[in-house]
């Protein structure tokens, strides 16, 4: 889809939409257009229950003494209360609600909102971004799709005082909507076609954006001793992957030495059969998304890289397929993480912990970085705990807590602290060994959590639990049902707000 902005300018023909404010006050374009079709938008307004709400919407269609098919009036509420998010889900319902009603192409006029605090070059270039976004579509598979079910919007003219400002901000945000479709893409794929291997060959298109990637096999994960991570891939006749994706953005300091990098870390389990420890067959097929972690990471990584962020920073993704089978891990097997520490295998469904042990401990003893940010599907727990409405965040820092909150509200991917404490991390004592891989009864996103800590040293950390927001039942209006990619905006604008130079 092409996005485009220009200065605004009467339109004549076609699509239009235009605002209209709480109490239905109409902007300049929609007052134009009611001007020259002789009242015929306030008589439409009148008659019906738009009040200019934002969400709101009405369409009329071919109004009188003009030359266009349909005016979309859509709600902006109070003008003081208008805020980017309001622009983005604007953009994303205007999509959504054109794309499939037989309009190939559409103007929106974004005249300035007066008395809002939020300038026209961002309401133009966030409303972009929402309509981007909203724009996604994982239809690679369907060979049958008829021509008239598949979306016809394919340009979107906005005309707004800030055109050039606007053009300016969408490209960088464009990245980052970049960045969100390759997570979508990669949870999206089914794993027969998205498996370790596979999914690292993928994370080698972004060389071209100037990531280096390196992909460790598993001889060499067996050299470096990972054995948590390779003690979950042995039941499968595919192979494990670890990948190091490098981006270095920041200027050299005066010194020549080059800054510490901030690491983000995937949980990528390609499917999780639960292995010997066998989930149940319904609903099974959501494990495909298991590697819904590694999907953020790798998107991440191309929006920094894409908008040529000013910051060094590592992702690393464990890669496995958990599946039973003649050589898979039976509940009781011990292993011996990189770090030296002994896990007591009891159910082989609690593998992330496993895979993201090493991963994790890895990254911290090669980089050191300034902090580490993980993400893992990693509790049904987390479900019960928080539903689809937040992420549960488990962190050992209080900075990088309130930094991750505060860049969750700005985008709309939430967050909630859970507690870390002794008495939690006791829970996963072990007679037998240095640890078990599951808690009590009790707790089970928090054990897993403890579990994660045990293995990031010192190091300021925290620990996203995605599993319920990685995945979409239903329509939003900047995320479509399927893959959210919910965390690929979030650390953007953790790494925007913080730790750029
Ligand atoms: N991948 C699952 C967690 C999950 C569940 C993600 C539902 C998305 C939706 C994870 O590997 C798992 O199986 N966790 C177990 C842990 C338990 C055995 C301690 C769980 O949550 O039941
Ligand atoms: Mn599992
Ligand atoms: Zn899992």
């Amino acid at each position: 889809m092409k996005i485009s902005f220009s200065k605004p300018a009467a339109v004549k023909s076609g699509v239009v939409v235009v605002g209209v404010s709480n109490g239905r006050k109409l902007s300049e374009s929609a007052a134009a257009i009611d001007k020259q079709s002789g009242g015929i938008l306030t008589r439409a307004l009148k008659a019906s229950t738009f009040k200019g709400k934002t969400g709101q919407s009405l369409t009329v269609m071919a109004p009188g003494g003009t030359k266009l098919d349909r005016v979309v009036l859509i709600g902006l509420g109070k003008a003081k209360e208008f805020t980017a998010s309001d622009a983005m889900k604007a953009g994303g319902s205007v999509y959504g609600g054109l794309s499939k009603a037989n309009a190939s192409s559409i103007t929106v006029c974004l005249d300035s909102l007066e008395g809002a605090d939020i300038k026209p070059e961002d309401v133009a270039a966030e409303f972009a971004f929402g309509a981007r976004l909203q724009s996604y579509r994982f239809d690679k598979y369907r060979t049958r799709e008829k021509a008239e079910d598949k979306p016809t919007l394919t340009t979107i003219k906005i005309q707004s005082p800030g055109s050039a400002k606007a053009k300016k901000a969408f490209e960088i945000k464009d990245q980052v909507a970049a960045g969100v479709f390759l997570t979508r893409d990669l949870v999206s794929e089914p794993p027969n076609i998205l498996y370790p291997d596979s999914l690292a060959k993928r994370t080698k298109e972004l060389t071209k954006l100037g990531i280096k990637v390196e992909v460790l096999n598993e001889t060499q994960m067996k050299k470096l001793g990972m054995g948590a991570l390779l003690g979950v891939g042995q039941g499968s006749v595919r192979e494990s992957r670890m990948v190091v994706m490098q981006w270095k953005g920041a200027p050299k300091s005066a010194s020549g030495k080059a800054d510490a990098p901030i690491a983000f870390v995937g949980k990528g389990v390609t499917f999780d059969t639960g292995g010997i420890s066998l989930k149940p067959a319904a609903g099974m097929e959501d494990m495909k998304w298991d590697m819904g972690g590694s999907a953020v990471v790798i998107g991440l990584m191309k929006a920094l890289a894409g908008r040529k962020a000013k910051v060094n920073v590592v992702g690393v993704v464990g890669l496995v397929e958990n599946m039973p089978g003649g050589n898979a891990q039976r509940p009781s097997d011990m292993v011996t993480a990189m770090d030296g520490q002994t896990i007591e295998v009891l159910i082989t469904d609690a593998e992330g912990r496993l895979v993201l042990a090493d991963a994790l401990h890895y990254t911290n003893s090669r980089f050191k970085p300034k902090f580490m940010v993980n993400l893992a599907t990693l509790t049904g727990a987390i479900i019960v705990s928080l539903g689809n409405e937040h992420a549960g965040l488990f962190s050992n820092n209080d900075q990088l807590s309130e930094r991750l909150t505060a860049a969750g509200l700005e985008v709309n991917e939430k967050v909630w602290r859970m507690p870390l404490n002794k008495a939690y991390d006791k829970m996963i004592d072990c007679d037998a060994a240095d640890m078990k891989n599951i808690g009590g009864r009790g707790a089970g996103s928090i054990t897993a959590a403890q579990f994660l800590q045990r293995f990031v040293g010192k190091t300021p950390w925290a620990h996203l639990d995605i599993a319920g927001v990685t995945w979409s039942g239903e329509d939003a209006p900047t995320v479509p049902k399927g893959g959210t990619a919910f965390g690929v905006r979030l650390l953007n604008q953790l790494v925007a707000n913080n730790y750029e130079k």
